[in-house]
């Protein structure tokens, strides 16, 4: 409403100005109308005298020497002027062009921080920089509308997130946010209160925070060897610990303490309570689907076919597995889905959320389930 006041206000402006402008130059083209008129009555002698063509000029000998020279010198050092300048012009123009690109890509940048820190608060709940932390939330029954529980829900880092999806894929999950959970619906189409262009520039503050992949790689080794401390063979050698085996401590990654809020896990998804620490039947299922009674050795014939799907996440529509058909929802783990093509890539190849070796683990463990 204001916006739509204000453009019709300053339209008007717009057009009062113009209309005064128009007015001023009529009154002053008048004014020099009748000026002239005036001067042209008050003309006295003959019009030999007046006219510019009826007066003696050069004559040839300055006119063919000194006049031409001049004349001459000025063209050439006009043209050399044409001649340097414009290719010095050209040189630039693709500099000049991708200056402008990026000048572009950092008030985006600037425009997303700014609706990640204050307008939306992504960071209240996302952590500063994305890092992960946790959001208060009330579950309520889903067909009375009860109150159940209030919890500590777990809001996934963020500062690898266009390490597993896709800008769409994240597109997808801000317009519609995700149901069920504390994540709220930020675009239009669901409801929310930011547009596309705010929803791309947050997306472009996303993308100019991610880690370095050494600094995830190390992250995450460090977090799995604190919670399993594999052995050569993949069992866990941690006293005390809660799991068995490397593929059930990724499964959980961040369980406990929240590490990363859980970003690295597969449990967040496919475990119901797990998100809030009260984890219920592992692998059975939340907003991903249940993994438990052998479904993933129907699902996948192969373990090789399983990993393929894990590390690379399949276009929404496209069909996967034996009788499986891709929503989009899930990320990509072991494959930059933003670093497949070098033209368009965002990312760099090496910035994925787990090794081969640790995806080869986890699906050994979904397989068991
Ligand atoms: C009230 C807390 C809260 C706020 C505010 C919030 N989020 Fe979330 N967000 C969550 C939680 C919790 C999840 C995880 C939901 C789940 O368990 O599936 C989530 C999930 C996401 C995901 C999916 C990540 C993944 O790996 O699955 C993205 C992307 C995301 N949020 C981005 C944003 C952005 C951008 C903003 C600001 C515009 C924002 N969120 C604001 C709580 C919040
Ligand atoms: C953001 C939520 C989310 C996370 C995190 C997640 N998944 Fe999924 N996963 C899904 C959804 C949703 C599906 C259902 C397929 C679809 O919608 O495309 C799925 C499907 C699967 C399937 C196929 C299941 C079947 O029977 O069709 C496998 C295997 C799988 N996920 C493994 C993993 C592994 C391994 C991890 C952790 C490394 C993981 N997922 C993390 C959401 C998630």
């Amino acid at each position: 409403m204001h916006d739509f006041t204000s453009t019709v206000v300053l339209a008007n402006a717009a057009r009062t100005i113009g209309i005064v402008l128009g007015v001023l130059l009529l009154l002053v083209f008048a004014i020099v109308i009748a000026f002239n008129m005036r001067k042209g009555r008050a003309e006295v002698g003959s019009e030999i005298e007046l006219a510019a063509n009826r007066k003696p000029y050069l004559d040839d000998d300055e006119l063919e020497t000194k006049k031409l020279d001049r004349t001459l010198g000025a063209g050439l050092v006009l043209l050399a002027v044409i001649g340097i300048a414009f290719p010095l012009y050209w040189l630039a123009e693709p500099s000049r062009q991708t200056n402008a690109v990026s000048a572009f890509q950092e008030e985006a940048v600037a425009r997303g921080e700014n609706i990640y820190i204050n307008a939306a608060q992504c960071a209240s709940c996302h952590g500063p920089n994305g890092v992960g932390g946790v959001a208060n939330y009330t579950i309520t029954d889903p067909a009375t509308g009860d109150y159940v529980a209030a919890v500590s829900w777990r809001a996934p880092a963020l500062n690898t997130v266009m390490y597993r999806y896709t800008p769409e894929q994240v597109t997808l999950v801000l317009q519609y946010g995700r149901g069920f959970s504390p994540m709220p619906a930020w675009g239009s189409l669901g409801g929310g209160p930011l547009t596309d262009q705010q929803l791309a520039d947050v997306i472009a503050y996303l993308t100019s925070i991610q880690l370095p992949a050494d600094q995830s790689k190390a992250e995450v080794q460090a977090e799995l060897d604190k919670t399993c401390g594999a052995d050569a063979a993949g069992n866990c050698t941690v006293a005390d610990g809660a799991y068995k085996t490397l593929g059930e401590a990724i499964f959980n990654l961040g369980y406990a303490d929240s590490f990363a809020g859980g970003a690295y896990s597969c449990g967040r998804c496919h475990t119901k309570g797990w998100s809030y620490g009260k984890a219920q039947v592992p692998g059975g299922g939340g907003f991903g689907p249940n993994m438990t009674g052998g479904s993933e050795i129907r699902q996948f014939p192969t373990a090789a076919q399983q990993i393929a799907f894990v590390s690379a996440y399949p276009k929404a529509g496209t069909s996967y597995g034996v009788q499986g058909l891709s929503s989009g929802r899930m990320g990509s783990f072991g494959v930059n889905p933003n670093a497949v093509d070098p033209k368009t890539a965002i990312m760099q190849p090496d910035q994925v959320m787990l090794t081969q070796d640790q995806i080869a683990a986890v699906v050994a463990y979904e397989r068991s389930l």
